[in-house]
Parts: C-alpha cells; sequence; structure tokens
C-alpha cells in the first residue's frame, strides 16, 4: 500500500513539473568531404597567474602539507587537470608577469625574496612557486610550458638570462645553477610571451615603444635546447589587442613585414574579457535570463574581434604565417561575496559552460589563425576549471565542457550547415543553437551542439549518420553551480542518438552544451 502511493506521488509530482518548452527542430549538415583546418590543440590552453589562491593553494601546498601532493603540488588538482589533457599554460602572469623577477624564485624556498603582489590584493608573495615548482606542475600535468618575460620592468638580459637557465644544455654556469637547484637536464619552453598588457599594467606603452622593446627581447631572448632547435621550435607572442587598443596589432605586424634577420615572432596576443561592463559587476549567481543574455550576447563578440585581428594581420601576412594566441579570455564577474576583491574569486555557472563552449567553437571558425588560447584562468580565479578551498576540491561547468572537447585537440574541422533562427531573451537577441564538428586523427567525427535557449529543447538531425553518442552538460537554471556540497549538480551525463530515415536525431535539454560521436 505504502508503495502504491510512493508510486502514485512520485507520478504527480512529474506531472506537476512543467516540462520544458520544445522549439522547432534542427538540421545540422556536416560536410566531410571538404575538410577546414586543424583546431590546434593549444587553443585549450589555460592561464595561471600569482593571483589570488591560483597558485598558492589552488596548485602549491607545499611539501609538508596535510593536502596530499607530490613534491608540493596538490594532487587531486593535477588528477583532475591531467583529464583536460591540458597543452599548455600560461604563467607567471598577467600583470604579475611585468614585475617577476624570475631570481626571486629560484633556489632554497627560505632564502627566496618576498615581495608584495601590488597588482592582486597587495598581499605577501613569498616565491614559493618559481621556475623549478612551475615546470614540475606542467610536468605533472602533461602540459607545455608557455613562459610570459617582463619587458615592463625587467631587462633583456634578465630575460635572455631566465630562458637561458631553462633551456641551456650545459657546461654553461645558468645550466650548472640549474642542476645544483635540481635540474640537470634542460627544460622546453614550446611558448614564450613578449610581455603583457604593456599598454596598461605591463608599462603604458605606445605602440610604438613597445614594438622597440619587443624587438630587443624577441632578438636576444634565446632558447638553448637542443631539443628545440630543429622542430618544436619555441613560438614568441608579440602583445596585441585588447578592446581598443588596435594600434598594438597593427604596429607590431608593420614591423615584423619588413623584420631583419635578428629578431622574429610567430604571433600576435588578443584579450578579451567577457564582463557585462567595466568594471566588472555582474553576479556570478543568483541572476536571471536577462542577465544571461548580456553574458551570451556579449561573449559572441569575440567572433568580430578575431574578425578584426585576422584582418589586420592578413594585410603584412596574407599566407597567414603569424597565429593569434587569445592568451586571456572568459567571464570576469563580480567577486565571490566576503572574498578578497583583490583575488578575482567568483563562482562558476552553467552560464560559464555555455560561454565556453560558445568561445570554444568561435576559435574552430577562426582555426587557420588561432591556434593558441588561454582561459583566464586555471584554478581559483575568474572563470576557473577548479574551485579549491583547504583540502576541498571542486569542478566547475567550465571544467565539464574542457573535458568534454578533449576529443577537439588537434582534430580538423567539418564546416557545418544549419540555420536554427534567432531567440529573443528580453530585449535580446541570441543565436538558438550553435555547432562545430571536426574528424579526429583516427577518422572519426565529432559534433558539439550548444542549446543556448534557457528555458525550451530543441532537436537536431545530422543527415548521412546513423548513431551518435556521447555527453550532455545541462543544469536545473542558468546559474546553477557547483558547491563542495552539492559538487555534482551541474555534471555530464551520457546522450545517445536515434537513427530515422532523415539521418541521427539528438534531443537537446535547454541549455546545455553536447559532445557526441558520430558514425555512418
Ligand atoms: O587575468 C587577470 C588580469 O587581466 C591579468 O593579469 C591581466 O593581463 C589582465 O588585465
Amino acid at each position: 500500500m505504502k508503495t502504491l502511493k510512493h508510486a502514485l506521488l512520485a507520478t504527480l509530482a512529474v506531472l506537476a513539473t512543467p516540462a520544458a518548452a520544445q522549439q522547432p527542430a534542427v538540421t545540422v549538415a556536416i560536410d566531410t568531404a571538404r575538410p577546414g583546418p586543424v583546431i590546434d590543440r593549444n587553443v585549450f590552453g589555460q592561464f595561471a597567474e600569482h593571483l589570488g589562491t591560483g597558485i598558492y593553494g589552488g596548485v602549491w601546498v607545499g611539501k609538508d602539507s596535510p593536502i596530499p601532493n607530490v613534491r608540493g603540488i596538490r594532487s587531486d588538482v593535477v588528477t583532475a587537470l591531467k583529464a583536460l589533457k591540458v597543452p599548455n599554460v600560461r604563467w607567471p602572469g598577467g600583470c604579475f608577469a611585468d614585475e617577476y623577477h624570475w631570481r626571486d624564485g629560484i633556489g632554497p624556498v627560505e632564502k627566496r625574496r618576498v615581495q608584495v603582489n601590488s597588482n592582486w590584493g597587495g598581499v605577501p608573495e613569498s616565491n614559493a612557486f618559481g621556475t623549478h615548482e612551475f615546470m614540475d606542475f606542467a610536468e605533472q600535468i602533461g602540459a607545455d610550458a608557455y613562459v610570459s618575460v617582463n619587458i615592463g620592468s625587467g631587462t633583456a638580459a634578465e630575460a635572455a638570462q631566465w630562458i637561458e637557465y631553462i633551456t641551456a644544455e650545459k657546461d654553461t654556469s645558468l645550466a650548472k645553477e640549474r642542476a645544483a637547484n635540481g635540474h640537470p637536464a634542460p627544460w622546453k619552453v614550446p611558448i614564450l610571451g613578449l610581455g603583457n598588457e604593456n599598454w596598461g599594467c605591463g608599462g603604458a606603452m605606445s605602440a610604438d615603444h613597445y614594438v622597440e622593446e619587443m624587438k630587443r627581447f624577441s632578438n636576444f631572448t634565446r632558447n638553448f635546447n637542443p631539443a628545440q632547435r630543429e622542430k618544436d621550435k619555441m613560438k614568441r607572442i608579440a602583445v596585441g589587442w585588447d578592446g581598443d587598443k588596435l594600434d598594438y596589432t597593427e604596429q607590431v605586424m608593420k614591423a615584423w613585414s619588413t623584420h631583419v634577420y635578428s629578431w622574429d615572432i610567430e604571433g600576435v596576443s588578443l584579450h578579451n574579457y567577457t564582463t557585462g561592463g567595466w568594471p566588472p559587476h555582474l553576479p556570478a549567481t543568483g541572476f536571471g535570463n536577462d542577465e544571461y543574455a548580456i553574458v551570451i550576447g556579449e561573449t559572441l563578440k569575440m567572433d568580430s574581434l578575431l574578425a578584426r585581428q585576422s584582418a589586420i594581420m592578413d594585410k603584412y601576412d596574407p599566407e597567414k604565417k603569424l597565429l593569434i594566441a587569445v592568451d586571456e579570455w572568459g567571464a570576469w564577474l563580480s567577486p565571490t561575496p566576503g572574498s578578497n576583491p583583490g583575488f578575482l574569486q567568483q563562482q562558476n555557472s552553467m552560464r560559464d559552460g555555455i560561454l565556453a563552449a560558445l568561445n570554444l567553437n568561435i576559435f574552430a571558425r577562426h582555426a587557420d589563425r588561432v591556434k593558441i588560447a588561454n582561459i583566464a584562468q586555471m584554478i581559483n580565479v575568474l572563470q576557473a576549471m577548479i574551485l579549491t578551498d583547504g583540502g576541498k576540491m571542486v569542478l566547475t561547468p567550465t571544467y565539464h565542457v574542457f573535458r568534454m572537447y578533449v576529443p577537439f585537440q588537434d582534430a580538423q574541422v567539418a564546416p557545418v550547415r544549419f540555420d536554427a533562427g534567432e531567440l529573443a531573451v528580453g530585449e535580446r537577441k541570441l543565436p538558438r543553437v550553435d555547432a562545430i564538428a571536426a574528424k579526429d586523427k583516427s577518422g572519426q567525427v565529432w559534433v558539439s551542439l550548444v542549446n543556448v535557449d534557457p528555458d525550451a529543447g530543441t532537436s537536431v538531425t545530422i543527415p548521412g549518420f546513423r548513431s551518435a553518442s556521447g555527453d550532455v552538460l545541462t543544469a536545473p537554471r542558468v546559474d546553477s553551480v557547483n558547491t563542495f556540497d552539492a559538487p555534482s549538480l551541474v555534471a555530464p551525463r551520457a546522450i545517445s542518438g536515434k537513427a530515422s530515415a532523415s539521418g541521427v536525431t539528438i534531443a537537446l535539454p535547454p541549455r546545455s552544451v553536447t559532445v557526441v560521436k558520430v558514425s555512418k
């Protein structure tokens, strides 16, 4: 009797839950016969600055910590990051990079200079996490090092010696010093940042001034690792555009187009945060559809920013020899109430997951130029993958999207055609659905489908395919988050498609990101 009553109550509860509204079905045609450029795995890169608890607490807990660690680097975070196959980590900043002096972060920890982190909260920076610790972290998670040198307050000689210290093989004083500090073998530096935001926190330089500095740093900062001499050569990234700082990209490209033999670059950066207005004031939680639409609408501008930066670069480099590195991107919202505002700590909702997927799709559509990108930032800062509190750790919706997108790393774009129309959210119009497809090295085709609609489900039919299986990420609300107490509210679940005469059909829940492999 009791069981019958429970079953009845459960049925009534289901009937009382309003079914999600349905939007019309969408057809997504994939053109596998016309392969596009490769989606460079480096666009799934991360950014870890000495900022708030991004490094201290988030990555580094110290060798004597009760939190399980390997040589001071927390093991739970390493395990979680390994699943993302993180291709590269940009370090030590950010604005911090232009106040960083590498010698402060090597040698016995107790002798390292304690400085003030003047950009981020004015807190003491112990330099306990320096070059050796960063390289160890990168190796533990299997990522390449993207090292940004200090053009703002450092010298070209300092930068040159730092990269020599990291990469020189043997028999030089700096290689011997590195060996004496515990690492005889040279490390690789596959990506080198020539400064950071030198129009702002990196020294407020005019574009002309920056170009002259950048040329000297490019000239003298040499990579001596024999394994990077012929292949895997270090890519040097000059500072480019942010917001209206178009002159940087223009002047850098102009200088490069007539450069002499002694200096060169392989890419130009672009920074773009989604803020909903400056200074950042939109809450990271407790918002509704209007604020969802403001953020999603703004983030889609990444597409036109990339088109504009590409157009400038095309003028000087029509063969697309240089790449764009979107080496800071993501949502910058108001800080978690009660946290140090200088620590840029914010929660991460289903909206962030959708924002991440839309930006990754834009990078795929610009794969001919965009070959490096670094979401800001990796742990505990801005749009983070992971949040920690002491020994606790939680994976964010953005983490899950990055995990779901792993098959797109180094996959070749397969052009898609679809017309899902627009969606009105309050006064704003958003695309209803977004999609990309790509073929991985084994020939498997992968599709990402984003249902931007906060309230209504839809379905996508892919003609010419018979099966689809993968993961879907959705949540009860657009502002749903994972917390230390409820870590799996926003977590992927398995999804598969249904075959019919018209192809394979996948049902997309409202506010969702779906990644499936499709087969004929
Ligand atoms: O990611 C936070 C800060 O944003 C970086 O330090 C800086 O480069 C940018 O302005």
